[in-house]
């Protein structure tokens, strides 16, 4: 495994300009952008993207701009070594490890999320937040122009506001939606899960719960948005929700499900993590 800080040193490689091998144009290249504290979750989308091309290019970059002030930056878990580990064990040709002098200078070009799609659920309690994602995926997709970059659908909002950039701003990477990776009890694995307390643990347990108490509504064909969405409230207690909304693909409100078109979605803080989780019906 090729491990490359630089992104214009990056950039060359992948153009075949300092070795024998040009990958860009002739080769597949399958792209797994992360922040690193790697679990099954960031496995699964490198598998998939191992499955599907021929080089797989793997970052680990702590963005900062995606972090508001006040937000968990600094204790935000690193696990340098572990990860390099991970990567080269899951079969990753390159891992790119910038450092934020490498990705920022002090006077930026900046993308904006849209105003709509951008600012509800976790846009609205995290205004700027997706400012932030979609300009250092946007950079990072210009460093590496993969084939098809690998995104996970745990993060929904993330994934369809990436999904959106690429399609408006005609760029030529697939996004590829990648499911969510749980726990054997049902609790969706996150890097931020490494905060919880054994008693934060086992109270986040009602997010996944929630939700299987929403599929199971559905299964027996209560489509109520307003009922469905008390159930799971009641479900999650006296956690502090910021949100469960009933939502479309294109994230619009839905007075009722609608079979294979629907996201529920989940956000609640579980002592003083804020944790999300969904389910696509
Ligand atoms: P990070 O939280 O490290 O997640 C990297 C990728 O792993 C994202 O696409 C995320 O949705 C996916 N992922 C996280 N937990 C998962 C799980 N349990 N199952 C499946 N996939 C999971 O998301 C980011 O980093 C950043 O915002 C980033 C896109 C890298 C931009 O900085």
């Amino acid at each position: 495994m090729k491990i490359i800080s630089c992104p214009l040193e990056l950039k060359e490689y992948l153009k075949g300009e300092n070795n024998s091998t040009s990958f860009q144009g002739n080769r597949t290249i399958g792209f797994v952008p992360t922040m690193g504290a790697l679990h099954q979750g960031h496995i699964s989308l490198i598998k998939k993207a191992k499955e599907q091309n021929e080089l797989v290019v793997v970052s680990i970059f702590l963005n900062p701009t995606q972090f508001l002030k006040g937000e968990d930056l600094d204790k935000y878990p690193k696990r340098d070594e572990a990860d390099k580990q991970i990567c080269k064990l899951s079969g990753v040709d390159i891992l790119f490890f910038p450092h934020v002098a490498d990705m920022y200078t002090n006077d930026e070009v900046t993308l904006c999320a849209p105003k709509v799609r951008g600012y509800v659920l976790e846009g609205n309690s995290r205004p700027s937040h997706f400012n932030g994602v979609l300009t250092v995926v946007m950079k990072l997709l210009n460093i590496v122009t993969p084939t098809r970059a690998y995104f996970g659908k745990k993060d929904a909002q993330q994934l369809n506001l990436i999904s959106l950039m690429v399609k408006q701003l005609f760029m030529s990477t697939q996004i590829i939606p990648v499911d969510t990776v749980r726990e054997s009890d049902g609790l969706a694995l996150s890097s931020r899960n490494a905060y919880l307390s054994p008693n934060d643990r086992e109270e986040a347990l009602k997010i996944s719960s929630s939700l299987r108490q929403a599929s199971a509504m559905v299964v027996k064909n209560i489509l109520d948005s307003k009922e469905i969405i008390k159930e799971m409230r009641n479900t999650l207690g006296d956690l502090e929700v910021f949100y469960v909304e009933v939502l479309n693909r294109d994230f619009e409100q839905l007075s009722h499900v609608e079979i294979g078109n629907t996201i529920i979605l989940v956000e609640v803080r579980v002592g003083t993590t804020r944790l999300l989780d969904n389910i696509w019906l």
